[in-house]
């Protein structure tokens, strides 16, 4: 898949976030290998902590409809061009991403390079 369609789709996800309290949308699309792809936004709380950040929901939703491999990401939020994840959602890549293509609007990043050295496995 075009990697400009993953972002279009997490541009459009941005659009859905619920961020009263930051005011930091993030939208993010993951390219499953079934070539499926599925989307997230941040979902924020009055208790703070339990905010879960666009990333993390996208990846979910995947596993959740089955999906065990993920080859990419797309982020976007309309305050910041190049929108990495957080250290959290790395972690969570990690998990299924293999050494995976991290898209931002400005950048394109493999997973390795981000979270060089993994817990609970490793890259290649
Ligand atoms: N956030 C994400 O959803 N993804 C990121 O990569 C960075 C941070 C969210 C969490 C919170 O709702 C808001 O952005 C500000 O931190």
């Amino acid at each position: 898949m075009e990697y400009d369609l993953l972002m279009q789709k997490a541009k459009e996800a941005s659009q859905k976030a619920y961020c009263p309290y930051s005011d930091f949308p993030v939208g993010a699309c993951v390219l499953a290998e079934s070539g499926k792809t599925y989307c997230g936004c941040n979902v924020e709380n009055a208790s703070f902590g339990l905010t879960v950040c666009a990333e993390r929901n996208a990846v979910f939703a995947a596993i959740a409809a089955g999906e065990r491999k993920i080859i990419a990401v797309a982020i976007y939020s309309p305050k910041l061009d190049d929108c990495v994840p957080c250290g959290a959602c790395r972690q969570v890549f990690a998990e299924f991403g293999g050494d995976m293509d991290i898209i931002t609007e400005t950048k394109s990043y493999k997973l390795s390079e981000l979270l060089p050295a993994r817990f609970g496995g490793k890259w290649g």
